[in-house]
C-alpha cells in the first residue's frame, strides 16, 4: 500500500499501475467505458451492475483489454446487495483508488401517467439506483478508499441539476430529483472526507451517445458526445493531483453543445 500511495504523489495517474477502480453501472454505456479504460492501464475494476448478461461483457472486455475484473451483478439500490459485494471482496482487494457513482435509470416518474403503484415504484426506482444506491456503495467504501491515501469519488451528475437546463417535466422528475441529492452529496462528503484524503467531485453534463441516450433521446446523438469523452473529463480531475479540487461539479457539454466545444471544456478540467 505504501508503495502505492508513494506512486500516487508522484505520477499522474495515467501511467500508474495497480490501481483499483470500482464502477456501477458497469454494463454499458459510460460506466463500461470507464471500466475498460482502466483496465488497459492494468487496473483491477470492480464492476456493479443490475444486467447480469451485459455485465458479463464488460468483464471479459475488461480481462481482454489486461484488466482484473471482480463483476458482480447488483441492484445497488438494495443495500444488503451492496452490503454482500463488499462481504465478498474482502480478501480480494484492499483499497480503492477510484470510486464512479455512474449507475442511473431514466423512466416516467410523472405524478399522473399512471397508477399509483406503478408511479411510486418508479419513483422508489430512480431514487434508489441513482442516489441511495450512490450513498450505500460509497458508504461501504469510504474504509477502502482510505487505504489508498489519495483516491477520488467521482459523482455522475447530469446538467439537469444547472438552471435552465432541461426541465423534464414528465419524463424524469425522480431521476431529476435524484441527481439533485447526489450533487448535494458531492459537496458534503467532499468536506466530510477531505481530512481521509479523499476527493470528491462532481460531472454535470449532457448528451453522451450511450444506450440511454438512444432510448430516449436519438436526435442528440450526432452532436453529442462519445462515452470516452467522460473517461477523460473522469481522468482530469484525477490528475490534478492531491490538491486539487474537492466538492467541486464540473460543466461540460451541456445541453446541445457541439462535441468539439464540449471536448474545449473538457480540457479546461485540466488546471
Ligand atoms: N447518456 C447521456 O446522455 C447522459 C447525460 C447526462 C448524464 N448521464 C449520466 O451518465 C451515467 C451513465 O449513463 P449512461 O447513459 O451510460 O446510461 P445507461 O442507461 O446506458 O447505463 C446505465 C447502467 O446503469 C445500470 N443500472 C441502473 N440501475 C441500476 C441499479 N439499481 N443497480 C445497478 N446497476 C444499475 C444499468 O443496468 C446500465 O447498465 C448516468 O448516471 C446518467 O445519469 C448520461
Amino acid at each position: 500500500m505504501l508503495i502505492t500511495v508513494y506512486l500516487h504523489r508522484t505520477h499522474k495517474w495515467n501511467s500508474v499501475v495497480n490501481q483499483v477502480v470500482f464502477v456501477t453501472g458497469s454494463a454499458v454505456g459510460i460506466g463500461r467505458e470507464v471500466a475498460t479504460s482502466w483496465a488497459k492501464e492494468s487496473a483491477t475494476i470492480v464492476a456493479l451492475d443490475i444486467d447480469t448478461a451485459e455485465n458479463k461483457m464488460t468483464h471479459s472486455q475488461v480481462e481482454s483489454a489486461g484488466g482484473t475484473c471482480h463483476s458482480y451483478t447488483c441492484d445497488i439500490s438494495d443495500r444488503e446487495a451492496v452490503r454482500a459485494v463488499f462481504d465478498d471482496l474482502k480478501g480480494k482487494i484492499d483499497h480503492i483508488d477510484l470510486l464512479v457513482n455512474n449507475a442511473a435509470v431514466y423512466g416516467d416518474t410523472k405524478l399522473t401517467s399512471s397508477d399509483w403503484d406503478t408511479q411510486t415504484r418508479a419513483f422508489d426506482n430512480a431514487m434508489g439506483s441513482c442516489a441511495m444506491g450512490a450513498f450505500y456503495c460509497t458508504a461501504a467504501a469510504v474504509p477502502l478508499l482510505e487505504k489508498s491515501g489519495t483516491s477520488n469519488i467521482i459523482n455522475i451528475l447530469t446538467d439537469h441539476v444547472r438552471p435552465g437546463f432541461y426541465l423534464t417535466g414528465g419524463p424524469a422528475t425522480g431521476y431529476d430529483c435524484a441527481k439533485f441529492a447526489l450533487w448535494r452529496l458531492t459537496e458534503s462528503w467532499a468536506e466530510e472526507l477531505k481530512e481521509m484524503g479523499i476527493r470528491v467531485n462532481g460531472l454535470c453534463f449532457g448528451a453522451t451517445d450511450t444506450p440511454m441516450l438512444r432510448e430516449f433521446a436519438p436526435q442528440m446523438i450526432e452532436n453529442g458526445m462519445k462515452v470516452e469523452d467522460l473517461d477523460l473529463a473522469i481522468r482530469h480531475v484525477i490528475n490534478q493531483g492531491p490538491g486539487g479540487d474537492t466538492g467541486a461539479s464540473y460543466d461540460f457539454g451541456m445541453g446541445p453543445t457541439p462535441r468539439a466545444t464540449s471536448l474545449e471544456q473538457i480540457d479546461a478540467i485540466r488546471k
